[in-house]
């Protein structure tokens, strides 16, 4: 037997023991006659101790371990002279009698503790050293804990489980697929999944109308703090329902785990939004609303004073930020910097500062003290505030606003990561215009049906009218993440024949891309809907973090490479050639 008890077990109460333990040797501390050394496993860490009175070949071993040698000791339990109370095993010690190098190591780049030295890309490369530190264990336990948890809620709902294949024809969900090519049938590729979405459609046809699977997706798009090329979803999908059914379904799941994986009771429904709401008041479509920092429409109120900026300006909004009236000139000049930054895109930032002395403002010339005031009452501010205005074109300034709203709560940490703002947002728009290459794109995606009461201007031929046509569509929103979003689907033929042809696909387009599913339509598909969490996300949040890279055993990088592998990488010649993938240059 290798152990008796892990690094992270023992206590008092097993005082004068005699157990054994494995693990890798975290540090040594060789006090003149005294050795300790932290023994650490996933559990926690134990630590050894070894005296004058222990036996030589303990005291021999004891000075050849480095670290990360992997390590069997064997003692007595003992109570420590020294305790320390940070770590659970910190009231005991062994008494090493027995200590066995189960293997070597070389030494390690970088420490394993808690806090580590080394470097994001050395980290990387080194995977399986930083999966030792326990911020990384404790991420992948709350993972594995959440996904047991979503098992057993859906489970005991009825949901089925089933997998759906990953070498399939590409599905849109709005990025590039990643493909393989197809040795079989030269000169053909296959796609890995963005999501199992006709897959799960064709399950309710089949009539498993509860179906879920915690899935890997695979999309080639720009990475972000919360993207990554693979990824996971708990995908779902249900026949038989309306849009309330899926939003208690899953507000039921949620509320399971935030109950069984955090001990957070959520008494109350959760708040819905609809999209238009959300940006006109949040200035996003996954508003954060842990905070409040409204977007206050000053439009009408602001024009005609010869101030050219918010006279030509389609919609001119502002936030109240509490309590930042004592923001600088350079502070005020440096937000104004933000938010001409091309991700933000404002033209510039307006700004009245109630100060102590009286309203004092960027707009001074153009705004007498009496409407500097009757401004700051639109927005119910009081002294000590300061109010940021920004102007242009309305969903971009609106969407401009949104951003600074959450830079300044970051900036005032109103944006806590231990507490949680559940939020459904609906209504979205169907179809996105898009100029450049002059089509609609669906916002969700093609399989999401317009809201019944939009039919009529769905078959329009103005096109602006299509543009109205709102989606019977959904995301879930936690602390102005994205965490999930689904849709009531298209379950008849035509209506998703007029999807496709919005969307400028030919009839023989697609019929060669989806064809599979149009005509599964024609075989009784029963109304039907779903949605998909990202679970990485998810995590991530339950574990108070944005990032979700630390949720991922083993993650990609910035660049999607995977640095520990060095993958992607190039293949042989003989495999190009088997997969008909080499030019007639390269094989000559
Ligand atoms: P959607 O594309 O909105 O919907 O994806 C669902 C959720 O998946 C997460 N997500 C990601 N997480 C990490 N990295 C990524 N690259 C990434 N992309 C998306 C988000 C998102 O809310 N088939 C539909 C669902 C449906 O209609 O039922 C779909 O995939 O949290």
């Amino acid at each position: 037997m290798y152990r008796t008890h892990t690094c992270g077990e023992l206590r008092l109460q097993h005082k004068e023991q005699q157990v054994t333990l494995a693990g890798w040797v975290q540090r040594v501390r060789n006090l003149g006659g005294m050795t300790f050394i932290d023994l650490r496993d996933r559990y926690g860490v134990t630590q050894l101790a070894i005296t004058e009175d222990s036996p030589d070949t303990v005291k021999e071993t004891a000075n050849a371990l480095g670290r990360e040698f992997v390590v069997q000791a064997a003692g007595a339990v003992i109570e420590r002279s020294n305790k320390n109370a940070k770590i659970p095993t910190g009231e005991i010690e062994i008494a090493v009698t027995g200590l066995k190098v189960l293997n070597a190591a070389d030494t390690p780049p970088f420490t394993i503790e808690g806090e580590s030295d080394g470097g994001e890309e050395l980290r990387a490369r080194f995977r399986y050293l930083d999966l030792r530190r326990p911020p990384l264990q404790n991420a992948l336990q709350l993972r594995h804990r959440m996904a047991q948890e979503v098992r057993s809620y859906l489970d005991n709902q009825r949901f089925l489980e089933i997998e759906t294949p990953f070498l399939i024809k590409s599905t849109p969900e709005g990025a590039r697929d990643f493909v393989v090519p197809s040795r079989m049938n030269p000169g053909e590729f296959y796609a890995l999944p963005q999501s199992p979405q006709t897959f799960k459609q064709l399950l309710m046809v089949a009539g498993y109308d509860r179906y879920f699977q915690i899935v890997r997706c695979f999309r080639d798009e720009d990475l972000r703090a919360d993207r990554q090329p693979e990824f996971t979803q708990i995908d779902c999908e249900m026949a038989f329902v309306e849009r309330e059914d899926i939003l208690q379904a899953f507000e039921g799941l949620a509320k399971h785990l935030f109950r069984s994986v955090l001990g957070v009771e959520f008494a109350e429904a959760f708040p819905r939004m609809s999209y238009a709401d959300a940006l006109q008041r949040y200035g996003s479509d996954k508003p954060d609303i842990r905070f409040d920092m409204r977007l206050h429409d000053l439009t009408g109120r602001v024009k005609g004073k010869n101030f050219a900026v918010f006279d030509t300006a389609e919609y001119v909004g502002a936030i109240c930020v509490q309590g930042a009236a004592g923001y600088t000139r350079k502070q005020l000049d440096e937000l104004a910097e933000w938010v001409k930054r091309p991700q933000i895109g404002a033209k510039g930032l307006v700004y009245i500062r109630l100060a102590e002395e009286g309203a004092k403002s960027s707009m001074d010339k153009f705004y007498t003290p009496g409407e500097l005031q009757q401004i700051a009452a639109v927005l119910n501010a009081r002294q000590g505030d300061l109010i940021l205005i920004l102007a242009g074109g309305r969903k971009k300034t609106q969407e401009a606003l949104g951003s600074l709203r959450i830079e300044m709560a970051n900036r005032l940490g109103l944006r806590k990561s231990d507490t949680f703002a559940p939020l459904w947002v609906y209504d979205f728009p169907l179809l996105e215009w898009d100029e450049e290459t002059q089509r609609f794109y669906a916002m969700h995606h093609p399989f999401t049906s317009p809201k019944p009461e939009d039919l009529p201007k769905f078959y329009s031929t103005d096109k602006s009218e299509i543009a109205q046509v709102n989606a019977n569509a959904y995301d879930f929103v936690l602390n102005g993440t994205e965490i999930g979003g689904g849709s009531i689907r298209i379950h008849d033929a035509g209506v998703q024949q007029r999807m496709f042809e919005v969307l400028g696909f030919s009839k023989e387009e697609a019929e060669y891309k989806f064809g599979f599913i149009i005509h599964a339509f024609r075989y009784g598909a029963p109304p039907h809907g779903g949605i998909a969490f990202g679970f990485d996300r998810w995590c991530a949040l339950f574990g108070g973090q944005e990032t979700i890279r630390d949720y991922i055993a083993f993650p990609k990088n910035n660049a999607g490479r995977d640095v520990m592998l060095d993958a992607p990488a190039k293949i042989d010649d003989i495999q190009l050639k088997e997969l008909q993938l080499v030019t007639g240059k390269s094989e000559g």
